[in-house]
């Protein structure tokens, strides 16, 4: 008989990509999915789960505990709330969830099995239930250069981001898209008339960037026609906790202090930009030794199944290194590399992840997959 899995949060945005890659993967023919709501009045199931059981109650943690293994898109503050609950009840399942809140446990295992799957073996094997999605950059940059962590050949990373206002949330989204499309209203006429002056231009655009009817709720500045250079909470150091996450998480996922292995120091400036879901990151890479350009890249290049090594010059760079090439698909390309002027030790990479796919969902997907056979 198939395994009953719970799914929390399946209507959000990551649980939406969630749902679709294991439609996708064929993953419901092996189980019984059940589908809680925090709000389950009038919410109608995908009609492509039809004859699955009723929605159930999200906050009922008799429904939930019946469950041997759930995976919760909900967000960091359903999971703060239940989990605690949850395991204080007695329930001995596997969570699996993509929330920040437990990452750093512990008793939690972040997920990236390209790249870290003797780590989830040996965590089941040894009882660890808890199993968490890494945050969505980092996840990406190790799709991308897991070979050089995996042969210890890096010394540091510094990585600067360019990510998608998808990291944000749905609602993010909505609102770049929105401010895009007032700013092109409000300079319309002039666009239209080939004898007008950029300038002209270039200051309506001003105008309406910083009037204060544009919608700007959600990242609290105009984010379209501009940036943000900081992500997630102000640590009140100096560092974003986004910038934060790169070290730990990195460090947590490859499990370096339990194979005695030094950290490695990965720091960089977080940046939102105009993009819709794909997160890009420029890395200077020190390396301990020196290493043929050609063995780097061919070592990139068989990091994972998915990272894809793109020629560094412009034509394969421009259409194939960015969030337009890569948005829907679980490519992780890896282009830009060269050693920089300061050194043959110094190397330079940039690489491109859907911060949906790798960044969010698949992950989780595969961590239950891995579950289901275990
Ligand atoms: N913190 C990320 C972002 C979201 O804001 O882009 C995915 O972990």
């Amino acid at each position: 008989m198939n395994q009953s899995v719970g799914f929390i949060g399946w209507r959000g945005m990551v649980g939406s990509v969630l749902l679709q890659r294991m439609r996708e993967e064929g993953d419901f023919f092996s189980i019984n999915p059940v589908l809680f709501s925090s709000n389950n009045s009038g919410i109608c199931k995908p009609s492509w789960l039809e004859g699955t059981e009723k929605i159930k109650n999200s906050y009922d943690i008799e429904s939930l505990k019946k469950l041997p293994i759930l995976v919760s898109t909900q967000g960091g503050d359903y999971t703060s709330e239940i989990f605690p609950k949850l395991r204080s009840s007695g329930w001995n399942g596997i969570w699996i969830d993509a929330a920040s809140t437990l990452r750093m446990e512990d008793n939690s295992v972040i997920v990236l099995d390209p790249v870290n799957l003797d780590v989830i073996q040996n965590s089941l094997k040894s009882g660890i239930r808890n199993f968490i999605g890494g945050n969505c950059t980092v996840s990406c940059m190790l799709m991308g250069l897991a070979g050089l962590f995996h042969l210890d050949l890096i010394e540091w990373v510094s990585s600067m981001t360019y990510q998608a206002a998808s990291g944000g949330g749905a609602q993010h989204m909505r609102e770049l898209l929105t401010q895009f499309g007032i700013i092109n209203k409000s300079i319309q006429g002039l666009l239209d008339d080939p004898a007008s002056a950029i300038l002209d231009i270039d200051r309506e655009v001003l105008s309406t960037q910083k009037d204060i009817s544009l919608p700007v709720k959600q990242f609290g500045i105009p984010l379209a026609g501009n940036l943000i250079p900081w992500i997630d909470k102000d640590l009140e150091n100096g560092i974003s906790k986004e910038e934060w996450k790169a070290s730990v998480e990195t460090n947590k996922i490859l499990n370096r202090k339990n194979k005695g292995l030094s950290s490695v120091i990965i720091d960089g400036l977080c940046v939102r930009i105009g993009a819709l879901r794909c997160h890009s990151q420029a890395l200077t890479i020190k390396l301990k030794k020196d290493v043929p350009i050609d063995e780097v890249e061919d070592i990139i290049s068989k990091s994972t199944k998915w990272s894809k090594l793109i020629p560094n010059n412009k034509q394969s760079s421009i259409t194939q290194l960015t969030p337009v090439a890569v948005t829907g698909t679980l490519n992780i390309p890896v282009g830009r590399i060269r050693h920089l002027s300061m050194g043959k030790q110094y190397l330079s990479a940039f690489t491109v992840g859907d911060q949906l796919l790798w960044g969010a969902a698949e992950p989780l997907r595969r961590m239950l997959r891995i579950a289901l056979e275990n």
